[in-house]
C-alpha cells in the first residue's frame, strides 16, 4: 500500500470521517473594530476558510464597522491584502489563493463609518441592516462581532441593544448574537460588572464569550480523547496521577501590545481563560452530552472547586518574573521594561507558574502546575499527564534503580498530537530500563484542515452553538479562582518575582518550586523522538 492508500484506509477507519458539516444558516456578520489586526489577521481569513470549504452561509453579507472613514473600496482591497497574507493552512504556510472564495466574500463586503460612543452612528448601522435584509436575504439574523478594546464591550453592546439591534422574538428567529472577545473583565468585580451590564439588556444565549483556544484543534479533542476511549478514564484521577503540568509558552515578547499588557501581565493574560480551559477540559466530569449547557456546567464545577494548596498563602504556591534581554531562537530581544508603552520600573510579570488544587473527590490533593509566559526557548502548548510510579520491589535486585512513571503529553501547538511513554527492555544480556515513546501527530493521520482557530468559533456561533464559548459564571469563577493571588501580589510585588533571560525556560525560582515537591518541569526544548535512552 502507498502512502495515501495508507491513508485513505485509516481515515476509512474514521466514523463520519467524510461528513461535511451543513453551511450556516443566511446571515450578516457585522465587526466592530473592522480597521483592527484581529479583523485583518485572522476574522477575515477565518471566514474565507468558511468559503473554502463551502460552509459559509449562502445568503451572508460581512459589514466593517469603525470610527475611521473609509471607501468600500479601500476597505475590500485591505482583507483581501491581509487574506493573501494572513489566510493559512493548519501547520502549512498560506496555500494558494482562492479567488473564488474570495469573490463570495468580497462582493458581499459593507463598510460603515461609526464612532462606537455615538448614537448617530448605530442609527446608520440600523439603517444600514435593514437595506442588507432586505436586499441579500439574510433573514434578519445578525452576529455582531466585538473586535474592540474591552473598555468598548459594554457601550457597544448597550448601545446596539437600545438601538433595537439585538432584538429577537421570542423563539429566538430572526437571531440576534454578539461575540465578545477578551479580556472579560480585568479581575472578578469587573468581570461581574460587565455581566451584569450585558445580561441587563441581552439574554445569555445571545452572548458568545470567546477564548479562541477553543478553537484550536487538539483542544476540542481533549473531551474525545478522554471520554470515547475506554483505556484512559479509568486511571485519570489522583489514585493513578502524581501530578499535570499544563504549560503555554510563548517565543514572542509583548510586542506592540505593550500598552495593554502592561496593565495586565501573564496572569490576567493567560490564566483565568487559556490555562484554566485547558485545566477545565482535563479535570473535568464527563457531561451527558455536547450541549452547550452540559459541557459547561462541568467545567464551571472544576474552576469552581480550583484551590491554592495553602489558602492563606496563596503567594507561596506561585511563582512570576519579568524578562531581560536575551535572545530568542537567535533573534535578539531586549528587557521587558525598555519595550515601548512599558513603563520604566514595571514590575508586571511576562511569566507565571502555579500550583493548584482541585477540592474534589477525582483531584484532591494532586497538584497541578500551570506555567505560561513570554519571550521563552521554544512556543509549546501542551498538557502533560504523569502517572505514578509502579512499585520497584520485583526490579530491586537488578540493573534497574529507578522506575519510570508513564507520561501522556497532549501537544496542543504547534505539533498537534498525543504522546504516551512507558518504560521498556533495554535490548542485551543485562536488565535494563529505557523510556520510549508512541506518537501520534495529527498531520499523519488527517489532512491538514485551513485554519485559523476562529472557523469553528465563528460557525458555531452562526449554528447557534455555545458549547465551546464562556457563559458568564465560567469567567467569573475563572477570576474568583486568581483574586486571592492577585490581592498577595498588590501586597507584596516584590514577592517570588525573579528576572529570566529571553529564551531561557523562565526565572530559575519556578524549578525550586517544583523541586520542593520532589518534581521537575518539562523540558520545553523535549521532543519525544530524542529521548531515546533513560
Ligand atoms: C492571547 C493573549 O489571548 O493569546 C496573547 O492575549 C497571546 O498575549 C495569545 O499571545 C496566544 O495565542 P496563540 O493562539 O498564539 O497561542
Amino acid at each position: 500500500m502507498n502512502d495515501s492508500a495508507m491513508r485513505r484506509a485509516r481515515e476509512s477507519d474514521l466514523a463520519g470521517a467524510d461528513a461535511k458539516p451543513p453551511a450556516a444558516p443566511p446571515c450578516a456578520v457585522v465587526i466592530f473594530g473592522a480597521g483592527g489586526d484581529l479583523t485583518k489577521r485572522l476574522l477575515v481569513p477565518a471566514l474565507y476558510n468558511l468559503a473554502r470549504v463551502g460552509i459559509l452561509p449562502p445568503k451572508f453579507r460581512l459589514i466593517g464597522v469603525d470610527h475611521r472613514e473609509r471607501t468600500i473600496e479601500d476597505f475590500r482591497a485591505g482583507l483581501r491584502e491581509s487574506v493573501q497574507q494572513f489566510a493559512k493552512t493548519r501547520g502549512t504556510e498560506a496555500g494558494e489563493f482562492d479567488a473564488a472564495a474570495w469573490a463570495r466574500i468580497e462582493n458581499a463586503v459593507d463598510y460603515v463609518q461609526a464612532d462606537f460612543n455615538d448614537p448617530a452612528g448605530y442609527k446608520r448601522l440600523s439603517e444600514h441592516m435593514s437595506t442588507v435584509d432586505r436586499d441579500h436575504g439574510t433573514l434578519g439574523n445578525i452576529l455582531f462581532y466585538l473586535a474592540v478594546a474591552s473598555r468598548f464591550f459594554a457601550p457597544i453592546t448597550l448601545s446596539l441593544a437600545a438601538s433595537g439591534l439585538m432584538q429577537e422574538e421570542r423563539d429566538g428567529t430572526p437571531w440576534r448574537r454578539i461575540i465578545i472577545e477578551k479580556p472579560f473583565g480585568t479581575d472578578y468585580a469587573s468581570a461581574r460588572a460587565l455581566n451584569e451590564q450585558i445580561l441587563g439588556v441581552l439574554r445569555e444565549r445571545q452572548i458568545y464569550r470567546i477564548d479562541h483556544y477553543l478553537g484550536k484543534e487538539t483542544v476540542q479533542n481533549m473531551m474525545v480523547l478522554r471520554f470515547a476511549n475506554g483505556i484512559f478514564e479509568p486511571l485519570w484521577n489522583r489514585n493513578h496521577i502524581d501530578h499535570i503540568q499544563i504549560t503555554v509558552a510563548e517565543t514572542v515578547g509583548v510586542e506592540q501590545r505593550g500598552g495593554y499588557y502592561d496593565k495586565s501581565g501573564a496572569l490576567k493574560d493567560m490564566v483565568p481563560n487559556q490555562l484554566f480551559q485547558l485545566l477545565s477540559l482535563t479535570a473535568m466530569e464527563p457531561p451527558n452530552d455536547f450541549s452547550a449547557d452540559s459541557v459547561r456546567t462541568e467545567k464551571v464545577k472544576v474552576l469552581d472547586a480550583l484551590r491554592f494548596p495553602d489558602p492563606k498563602k496563596p503567594g507561596e504556591s506561585a511563582v512570576r518574573g519579568q524578562y531581560i534581554a536575551g535572545s530568542v531562537q537567535g533573534k535578539p530581544y531586549k528587557t521587558y521594561r525598555e519595550e515601548s508603552d512599558v513603563e520604566k520600573g514595571s514590575m508586571t510579570e511576562t511569566y507565571v507558574a502555579m500550583k493548584m488544587t482541585i477540592d474534589n473527590w477525582r483531584w484532591h490533593g494532586m497538584p497541578f502546575y500551570l506555567r505560561t509566559g513570554k519571550a521563552m526557548t521554544k512556543r509549546l502548548s501542551e498538557i502533560s499527564i504523569q502517572f505514578k510510579h509502579p512499585p520497584q520491589v520485583m526490579f530491586r535486585d537488578t540493573d534497574i534503580d529507578r522506575m519510570i512513571g508513564n507520561r501522556l503529553v497532549i501537544h496542543v501547538q504547534p505539533d498537534e498530537g498525543v504522546s504516551l511513554r512507558f518504560g521498556a527492555k533495554v535490548p542485551g544480556p543485562a536488565l535494563k530500563l529505557g523510556r520510549v515513546w508512541m506518537n501520534f501527530h495529527y498531520a499523519d493521520y488527517f489532512d491538514a484542515a485551513p485554519s485559523t482557530g476562529y472557523e469553528t468559533l465563528i460557525y458555531d456561533c452562526m449554528m447557534g452553538d455555545a458549547t465551546r464559548f464562556q457563559r458568564a459564571d465560567s469567567v467569573e469563577s475563572g477570576w474568583r479562582a486568581v483574586e486571592p493571588l492577585l490581592q498577595a501580589w498588590e501586597l507584596d510585588p516584590y514577592r517570588n518575582f525573579q528576572n529570566y533571560p529571553a529564551g531561557s525556560a523562565g526565572p530559575q525560582i519556578a524549578d525550586e518550586m517544583l523541586a520542593k515537591d520532589g518534581r521537575a518541569w518539562n523540558r520545553m526544548t523535549w521532543k519525544p523522538t530524542e529521548e531515546k535512552r533513560s
